[in-house]
């Protein structure tokens, strides 16, 4: 599998399946079991997603060793104490150690959680710690105040999406981009200009997005809950999107480049 070397050492796979709304119980269990059944080795949950339970589950029922598996929980900003939140997400997981945790969203200013996720990784409850839906901004602020700097920041990402600053605001800290929603949450797969280059590459419209999200030097991690799409979305390596494809995409733009992080929704935790 393809990795990205995280600041703290570690190798995050550049493509891995995201559970976000997708519901605890056999639901989930099914995705993650499909997934790592596929070749997946990156498992993206949250404590917000209610189904780390199941991730869990899924992940020991496989008997795939679990240094094999890069494992993703978020911090819920809600919460008051991300350290005492981690062993919380630990224990529903059923598992040691996490590889990459999180906060999931900047609810109250960029800089308050982090002493507790710093803290988780000096307890040994997680390897790394990270961001997501963070501006450039808050980056910024963040690494002013952070003895251990972000190894991620997950961002809403797709050629629709193209938050280019922040991404490139992400390299120059050293940060890995990671991209949620590369489908657009589905909305994208039915675009004229996504769909006649997926036709000329002999590929799918999700490969097509998936794989532009790779060559942008992100992570990626699509959601889906049936097998046949969990197995196309993971064959993204056999081909490689040219200057003039990955040109058209990037031209698909809404963002004008923003270094902000804005979801879709709007900045919904505020
Ligand atoms: P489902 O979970 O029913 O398979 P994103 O990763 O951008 O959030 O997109 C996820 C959405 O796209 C889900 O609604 C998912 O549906 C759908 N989806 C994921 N992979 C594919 C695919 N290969 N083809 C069509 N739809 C897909």
């Amino acid at each position: 599998m393809n990795t990205r070397v995280l600041s703290n050492g570690t190798e995050i796979p550049v493509l891995g399946l995201g559970v976000w709304q997708v519901d605890d119980g056999v639901e989930t269990e099914q995705s993650v079991t499909w997934a790592l059944e596929t070749g997946y080795r990156l498992i993206d949950t949250a404590q917000a997603y209610g189904n780390e339970v199941s991730v869990g589950k899924a992940i020991r029922e496989s008997g795939i060793p679990r240094e094999e598996i890069f494992l993703t929980t978020k911090f819920y900003p809600g919460g008051k104490d991300a350290r005492v939140e981690a062993e919380k997400s630990l224990e529903r997981l059923g598992t040691e150690y996490l590889d990459l945790y999180l906060i999931h969203w900047p609810q109250g200013g960029p800089t308050w959680a982090w002493p507790g996720m710093e803290a988780a990784v000096e307890a040994g409850l997680t390897k790394g710690i990270g961001i997501s839906n963070f501006s450039a901004t808050e980056l910024q602020e963040l690494g002013k105040i952070a003895q251990i700097q972000p190894a991620v920041n997950q961002i809403q990402f797709s050629p629709f999406e193209y938050r280019k600053a922040l991404v490139e605001a992400c390299e120059e800290a050293n940060v890995v981009a990671q991209a949620y929603s590369p489908l657009g949450t589905g909305r994208h797969l039915g675009d004229p200009v996504v769909a006649r280059i997926a036709e000329a590459t002999g590929k799918t419209p999700a490969q097509v997005l998936i794989r532009w999200a790779i060559q942008k030097g992100l992570s990626v991690i699509p959601k889906s809950t049936h097998q046949n799409r969990i197995v196309e979305n993971f064959d993204v390596f056999d081909f490689e999107l040219d200057d003039a494809a990955v040109a058209d995409l990037d031209g698909l733009d809404k963002t004008h480049g923003t270094a902000d992080a804005l979801s879709q929704s709007g900045k919904w935790w505020s």
